[in-house]
């Protein structure tokens, strides 16, 4: 459990300090804004999606804390080359991973944002850990409403 407890601050502040992706995209086929309304911290997400459905870029702007910084730049690292379907799934996962108490996903399928699951304990941080993704969710959809973490 250690391990798994350094290697999460390991992360979180690599990923925290030096977000991968963390720009915005232009041109982009999809966009959307969301927002953290327990602190305000707002991120806008952007992606090139192409006639097959796959992600061939993707980028972030915004600020907050580092673990959703951390969760962002992860979860943009590993979308880039999936299907709209397959970058669904893999936050639909995310988010089961932090908020369900049985029936756990498959956490080889989320790669490096396993490493994340710590973030479980603490529900306020859960909203941290998922703009990016609730962010993701509405950009697919192409909803032109700010994604909340609510
Ligand atoms: Fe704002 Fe974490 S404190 S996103």
């Amino acid at each position: 459990m250690s391990d798994l407890r350094d290697l999460y601050q390991e992360v979180v502040i690599d990923h925290g300090r030096r977000p991968r992706n963390f720009h915005a995209l232009d041109p982009h086929s999809h966009h959307a804004d969301g927002f953290n309304p327990l602190c305000g911290d707002k991120m806008s997400l952007y992606l090139q999606i192409n006639a097959d459905h796959i992600i061939e870029d993707i980028g972030f702007t915004g600020s907050g804390c580092a673990i959703s910084m951390a969760a962002a730049s992860l979860l943009t690292e590993q979308l880039k080359g999936k299907s709209e379907a397959q970058a669904q799934a893999l936050f639909d996962a995310f988010h089961a991973m932090l908020t369900q108490d049985e029936a756990l996903p498959d956490l080889d399928m989320l790669d490096k944002l396993a490493v994340l699951q710590g973030v479980r304990e603490y529900p306020t941080r859960v909203k941290c850990a998922t703009l990016a993704g609730h962010t993701l969710r509405a950009a697919l959809k192409r909803d032109d409403q700010p994604a909340s973490t609510e």
